[in-house]
């Protein structure tokens, strides 16, 4: 079945991929990142993340491309009738649904991300951010947002995410209501280079910072880039009454003479001891693996239907396997070059490996960061123009987390732009107030991060790659690939595609799901996510999951009643 006419589609191949870059390039290679590679103690990490990326990101960024050009070239635009297409079969919209309802659940939180962003830039720029310690910084964190209390930051007032938020969602629908290379591509023409000159700016002044206090040596910049980059860490374990040692310290053991003070101080204690974690011993943890895979996926924005959706306003001829590669580049070079460069060795030097390891993306970037600027020569033009820079980062991703669901709007209704933002803007103002709202602990925030940003994107990325290999054709796929193409795809993507990239994600899900999330192998019992929905469910908890089934419920409605939807794949189904 072909629709007559594309509606959109995108103005110049440079465009294109300054706009898939943007979604790719976001709060993921900025924070997300670096707190990543913090909590697992950096090289090991980053030779999982590579491989990853590798063997599964780059694939499955050629397989969107590809799977949504094809999508586009028959005249859909939604994730639900593009697997119909594909797999014509009328029951592959139901799959294609994810691909709807996970950016449209993530956007719900990441729009709310993005207005603490906005509102620290406007802070600093005002001067108001004044921090001696993390702790006080975390103190304004926490008043701000509302994590001590649900509704404790549902407010217009300027020190509360409220008014933030409204500014953010109002900026995002006003730049998505344009259209596709009026409002996307436009906008982001002009954002990304803002955006690399912001991140040169504070690379040149974290890289600039040497060793801020003399009296503290060890806790220094090349300490921080140390702690990131090398192979092997060291730890400090304590021997337990019963002969076990256990670790109990990273302390700010990176550096040559750092590391031999720290011998020659635990030489006289029995029960101390440092010991070096060899790069092999890390790479033994599935949890690495898992969060090394995961990071790709969320940061490169594959595995939720966006890439999917933006493709499909190519035109049939356009190349795709140059431009995938370009974008892809673009987001590592965000990431590594200049998130990997930036945001954690501007935290040890002023706290040390110590004071940086736990604590999480918030804590490294909402906390550690606020402190950092407010310590250093005109930190608040420095802290302005970083939160800025997130802020910026933060829009281009969450436009393309509303293209997806705009597209289904206008294909399941056959209405315009304006009418599906209309629709969508309700939908998701209704989510994002929710999770504004229930700010306590960042519950409402934390389970829909878990569940649609971490535990869908898996399983939605395994179905696609999968499909790709097995079901769409893996020669076709490539053939399909190669129409139009600058370069050709690497001779072993075949290979990757069809067995590898299954066999890997299928091995880590199948791992993760045994560990982290059921806990029936290791001594960690149910993970807290599953704990608080069935074992001791906690009220804000099942409401988030009970928001993100109305989504769900909503476009299986939808898709079920659309005239559209009901015809797309019967009809490829008959050519088959
Ligand atoms: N890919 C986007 C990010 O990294 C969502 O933030």
């Amino acid at each position: 079945m072909e629709v007559e006419q594309k509606k959109e589609s995108w103005n110049s191949r440079f465009g294109v991929i300054l706009a898939v870059a943007g979604s790719a390039v976001g709060l993921g290679n900025f924070l997300r990142f670096p707190s990543q590679a913090a909590e697992f103690g950096g090289g090991a990490f980053m030779l999982a993340y590579f491989i990853s990326f590798l063997i599964l990101g780059l694939p499955a960024c050629w397989v969107e491309w590809t799977l949504g050009r094809h999508g586009g070239s028959k005249g859909f635009n939604s994730c639900p009738a593009i697997f119909s297409v594909l797999l014509k079969s009328p029951r592959a919209k139901y799959l294609g649904m994810f691909g709807i309802a996970m950016p449209v659940i993530i956007y719900m939180y990441y729009v709310n991300i993005e207005a603490w962003c906005l509102g620290y830039s406007l802070h600093f720029l005002k001067g108001t951010l004044n921090f001696a310690t993390a702790a006080e910084a975390g103190a304004f964190w926490q008043k701000f947002v509302g994590i001590g209390a649900d509704g404790a930051g549902f407010s217009l007032s300027i020190d509360h995410i409220g008014l933030f938020l409204l500014i953010s969602f109002v900026l995002n629908f006003s730049l998505i209501s344009r259209g596709v290379s009026k409002g996307i591509e436009l906008f982001c023409t002009y954002a990304m280079p803002t955006l690399l000159l912001l991140a040169v700016i504070i690379l040149v002044r974290v890289l600039t910072l040497g060793v801020p206090n003399p009296e503290m040596p060890e806790r220094s910049v090349s300490n921080g880039l140390g702690f990131m980059w090398n192979p092997s860490k060291f730890v400090i374990q304590e021997q337990q009454a019963d002969g076990q040692w256990l670790t109990i310290s990273h302390s700010d053991i990176v550096g040559k003479e750092f590391i031999e003070a720290k011998k020659a101080e635990l030489e006289g204690n029995p029960t101390l001891r440092l010991v070096e974690q060899g790069i092999l011993s890390q790479l033994k943890r599935p949890s690495l693996w898992l969060r090394a895979a995961g990071q790709i996926f969320f940061s490169l924005s594959v595995g939720y239907g966006t890439i999917l959706t933006y493709a499909s306003y190519l035109k049939s001829n356009d190349d795709i396997v140059l431009s995938g590669l370009s974008a892809a580049a673009a987001n590592e070079f965000c990431e590594v070059g200049l998130g990997g460069l930036m945001t954690l060795p501007a935290a040890v030097a002023f706290m040390g490996v110590s004071g940086v390891a736990g604590m999480g993306t918030f804590g490294l970037g909402f906390n550690a960061l606020p402190m950092v600027f407010s310590n250093m020569a005109y930190g608040h033009v420095f802290g302005a123009l970083f939160f800025f820079l997130l802020f910026l980062a933060a829009i281009t991703s969450s436009l393309s987390l509303l293209q997806p669901g705009i597209a289904f709007m206008e294909e399941a209704f056959f209405i315009n732009r304006r009418q599906s933002v209309a629709i969508l803007g309700f939908i998701t103002g209704i989510g994002a107030l929710f999770v504004c709202y229930f700010s306590g602990d960042l519950k409402a925030l934390d389970t829909m991060d878990f569940w649609a940003g971490t535990f869908m994107i898996y399983v939605f990325s395994m179905m696609e790659i999968i499909c790709f290999g097995w079901f769409f054709g893996v020669e076709k796929g490539i053939e399909e690939a190669q129409k139009g193409s600058s370069i050709r795809l690497p001779k072993i993507f075949g290979f990757i595609i069809k067995y590898i990239s299954p066999t890997f994600l299928l091995s880590i899900f199948s791992c993760w799901l045994l560990t982290d999330v059921l806990g029936v192998v290791g001594e960690h019992g149910y993970s807290s996510y599953v704990r608080e929905l069935f074992i001791e469910p906690n009220k804000v908890a099942v409401f988030s999951v009970v928001m993100m089934l109305l989504v769900m419920g909503f476009i299986f409605i939808t898709i079920n009643g659309s005239y559209l939807f009901q015809r797309i794949g019967k009809e490829e189904q008959k050519h088959r």
